[in-house]
């Protein structure tokens, strides 16, 4: 298969996990046979220091003429801090998931058997965690009217939804909730929000079309609960855009570090493919940041694209690099193992499998070539 890809790397960590999914690409194209082509472009803080603007028109452009996106991260402290800044990194995601209509989140948080230590959460709560954040990605507040007094005084969001709106990904998470586990938890704040209660109308009629699905809703700040008290109940679950990004952090401690978790962001045309983390400037530039996020979202870009055994592969590669202990200091304060050499193992492993046996051996006595 041929795949033209834009490349947007971004602010703070972006551009060096990005780089380790490139090489993980690389290696499936030469294994499988396929023709991967790259196309960089600037988007975020790097984008306004040397354009002016989060997204210029040319990083549009080239999103728009490539058949998919991989993304790295966006931010950076000097506009956190600042909030009177006029133009933010930020807006220039939030533009682009608008201007390619890519309404569909999907946030996949499962827990490694390898790293039912890390987490701060007990390890009978998280074994076996299995589940599916679909987020609805632009609209609701983040994208309503925004506005601000003269006096600087009085600030409003406005969070408006569209039945349409709803409809679209909610089919979606039901789907995906088909092929799994078949329960969809809307997660709302209905007995507040009439937004919320134009969610659970819209997901409710809909539910009749999936007869095989279960479908249960719980209040937002009920699940910020259960995420953390019984993870396991949860399968597809299906939410508005902010309270999807609020879940899905918190979701990230199950897996013991959000640096593992990747996304997909989906509409009727285009893909983009993004870890769910920040740019954690503090790590900019040192080599420490966990690459695998990225690298599982490339997967999820293949899966896209059905290329099934080549995600399939990345993702064994994954397992088998946390499996016997490559990963970076987020998830082992005392780790060796860099960036790259986390992403030279995932590479090398897809490379040849026929060295698989020898790996556990070789880091032993010092012999591997990634060490
Ligand atoms: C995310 C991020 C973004 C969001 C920011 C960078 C605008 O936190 O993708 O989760 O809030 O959607
Ligand atoms: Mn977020």
């Amino acid at each position: 298969m041929k795949l033209n890809i834009a490349v947007l790397p971004g602010d703070g960590i972006g551009p060096e996990v990005t780089d380790q999914s490139i090489k993980v690409l690389n290696a499936i194209a030469e294994k499988y046979d396929h023709q991967f082509q790259y196309e960089e472009a600037l988007m975020g803080a790097i984008a306004i220091d040397k354009t002016g603007e989060p997204l210029p028109k040319e990083t549009l452009d080239i999103c728009l003429n490539n058949d998919a996106i991989l993304f790295g991260a966006i931010g950076d402290p000097k506009y956190d801090n600042d909030p009177t800044a006029k133009v933010r990194p930020e807006q220039g995601l939030l533009a682009l998931r608008k201007a390619l209509n890519l309404y569909t989140n999907v946030r996949p948080v499962k827990a490694y058997n390898a790293l039912l230590q890390k987490s701060p959460l007990r390890e009978g709560i998280i074994k076996g965690v299995d589940m599916v954040i679909y987020r609805e990605l632009t609209s609701g507040i983040y994208f309503g009217d925004k506005s601000l007094n003269d006096a600087g005084t009085t600030a409003s969001d406005d969070c408006t939804y569209t039945a349409e709106e709803i409809s679209r990904i909610t089919h979606e998470a039901f789907k995906a909730a088909q092929n799994r586990r078949k329960k969809v938890t809307l997660v709302d704040k209905a007995n507040v929000l009439e937004t919320s209660r134009l969610w659970r109308k819209v997901v409710t009629e809909i539910a009749t079309e999936y007869p095989d699905v279960e479908l249960d809703f719980l209040f937002v700040d009920n699940a910020a609960m259960q995420m953390i008290l019984n993870p396991k109940q949860f399968d597809v679950i299906l939410t508005e855009n902010m309270f999807g990004d609020i879940i899905s952090d918190e979701a990230s401690v199950i897996g013991g570090s959000i640096g593992l978790l990747a996304s997909a962001s989906t509409g009727d045309d285009k893909a983009l493919f993004e870890p769910i983390h920040g740019s954690y400037p503090q790590a900019k530039g040192k080599g420490i940041a966990n690459p695998i996020a990225s690298i599982l979202s490339a997967a999820m870009l293949l899966d896209h694209f059905e290329l099934y055994d080549e995600a399939e592969n990345i993702r064994e590669a994954v397992e088998k690099a946390i499996t016997l202990g490559i990963y970076t200091p987020d998830l082992n304060i005392e780790s060796k193992y860099m960036t790259a050499d986390v992403g030279e193992f995932i590479t090398e492993f897809i490379s040849d499998t026929s060295e698989l046996d020898n790996y556990p051996a070789n880091i032993a006595v010092g012999l591997s070539t990634i060490i």
